[in-house]
């Protein structure tokens, strides 16, 4: 596999090879309306002429590649290669100066081909027998960034794989007890804390959502607490582990993606677990609310007030907007536990693709601090964020004749609403909220990202992490 920019202008191994096939290569590129663009590809029998028996071509945009467009590239060119025994990537190093290039040689190109290799065929008949390529790497990657870039795909795709698990078999029990495990093997500590324990801290939000299902909320917490470690951030994750809308039920074809609806929390377990093989020397606390939003018997209804950790309390007018109900009582606690900041992932509103589209995260920031934090972080990674504003007068659409605030405004700016709502149980810890209803699934196959879950924010939360964790060593 070799790259070729814009225009049509060959890397330096694409040409060599182009040499070595006499011209046969730049010929085809000509022939068949090559561009170039970043994950276009192509291939072409080599005819015994070099050791490989086909030669695929993937574009990789504007000279020189970016570190997202060799992610993307090699994303693109993963799915066209998953038949092939043995593939060779001769891909450039990311451009120097580049947003993301942090991240040295082949970091990016191993994310992005293990990323676009992702598969979840377990229900499917026949995919058994499937085999993964050998994938050789021609280039300066050192061993180090090769781990780098292995730990942070494995962690995507094992959040992708608990969201594309069916609700029928991942109850917030089930969910909690797979992040459990994982992080134990990957050496970071574990709790759960069942609706026992939730009654008695008060997490009546994370309970109120869970009362009209057969299977119980739960909250799970972990921590990274390595040697040394200066500073300390907090992450929060939506878990709602299947969303019917509650008795303010969804209509059918609203409600078939809502198993992906604890999106925020496998993103925010994904990257918690990653944390010690990168070894970031800064201290991390996680906690993501399980629940699973039903119109069972028991379930809240419109009208009822609920009283969230640390006191506040909501009416509860629509129970479909029940993610900012279970992330009030998990916020108020994290916030509790003092953190320099906080962070939270969250499928929170609609409304916010109605707004940004379905490829793009909103988030909410504090200060401009923050932030820039968390531009820089996604410029690095790739994932597209854009900032939302706190319109302060939306407020009011919350004020409530029975309790501190509603939970829901009118149907505009129902993004913004949903963050106002957020903020009041972060007290004064500065905080980042990242609505990613549009991203956390893809319509369509694109590059490293699959069709169905994305995985998206956990390489993110990685990223934001090791930055702060840099600044606070570096500094
Ligand atoms: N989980 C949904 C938001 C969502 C919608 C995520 C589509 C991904 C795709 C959330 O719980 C919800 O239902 N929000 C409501 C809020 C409304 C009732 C104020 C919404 O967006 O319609
Ligand atoms: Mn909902
Ligand atoms: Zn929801």
């Amino acid at each position: 596999m070799v790259g070729v920019h814009s225009g049509r202008t060959l890397t330096p191994a694409a040409a060599e090879v182009d040499g070595a096939l006499g011209g046969a290569l730049a010929a085809h590129l000509e022939a068949s309306g090559f561009k170039g663009d970043i994950g276009e590809t192509s291939l072409l029998p080599t005819l015994g002429r070099l050791p490989a028996a086909e030669l695929l071509v993937v574009g990789l945009g504007p000279q020189p590649a970016t570190a997202d467009a060799l992610r993307r590239a090699a994303g693109a060119a993963a799915r066209k290669t998953g038949r092939f025994g043995t593939v060779a990537i001769a891909l450039p190093d990311p451009a120097p100066n580049h947003p993301g290039t942090g991240l040295a040689g082949g970091q990016a190109v191993v994310e992005g081909y293990l990323l676009g290799s992702y598969r979840f065929d377990r229900y499917k008949s026949g995919a058994d027998g499937r085999k993964d390529s050998r994938v050789l790497l021609a280039g300066g990657a050192t061993d180090a960034d090769l781990a780098r870039g292995q730990a942070i795909a494995e962690a995507v795709a094992w959040a992708r794989d608990i969201v594309n698990e069916p609700a029928g078999g991942r109850s917030p029990q089930t969910f909690a007890e797979l992040a459990y495990q994982r992080a134990v093997a990957a050496g970071i500590s574990a709790e759960i804390l069942n609706e026992t324990e939730l009654a008695r801290r008060g997490m009546n939000g994370i309970l109120g959502v869970g009362q009209g299902s057969r299977v119980p909320p739960r909250l799970l917490i972990l921590r990274y607490e390595p040697e040394g470690a200066t500073g300390f951030v907090g992450a929060v994750g939506k878990g709602i582990t299947f969303d019917s809308g509650g008795l303010s039920l969804k209509p059918a074809e609203a409600m078939e993606t809502m198993k992906t609806d604890c999106s925020g929390a496998a993103a925010v377990v994904a990257a918690m677990c990653a944390l010690p093989a990168l070894a970031p020397k800064i201290k991390v606390v996680a906690a993501t609310p399980l629940a699973e939003n039903m119109p069972g018997g028991g379930a809240i209804k419109p009208g009822d007030v609920i009283r969230h950790y640390g006191g506040r309390t909501s009416e509860v007018l629509n129970t479909d907007a029940e993610g900012r109900l279970v992330l009030a009582d998990a916020l108020a606690w994290m916030a509790e536990q003092r953190p320099d900041a906080m962070i939270d992932f969250a499928t929170l509103t609609g409304a916010i693709t109605i707004a940004l589209g379905k490829k793009v995260a909103g988030f909410f920031a504090t200060s401009p601090l923050l932030a820039a934090e968390i531009t820089g972080a996604a410029e690095a990674t790739g994932e597209r964020v854009w900032q939302m504003p706190f319109i302060e007068d939306l407020r009011r659409q919350g004020d409530s004749e029975v309790a501190d605030i509603k939970n829901i405004g009118t149907r505009w700016g129902g993004a913004i609403f949903a963050a106002l709502f957020l903020r009041e149980f972060t007290g004064s810890t500065p905080w980042i909220h990242v609505d990613i209803a549009g991203p956390a699934r893809s319509d369509e196959a694109e590059h490293h990202i699959p069709k169905g879950p994305t995985g998206m924010g956990t390489r993110l939360l990685i990223e934001w992490i090791e930055q702060r964790a840099s600044r606070q060593g570096g500094v």
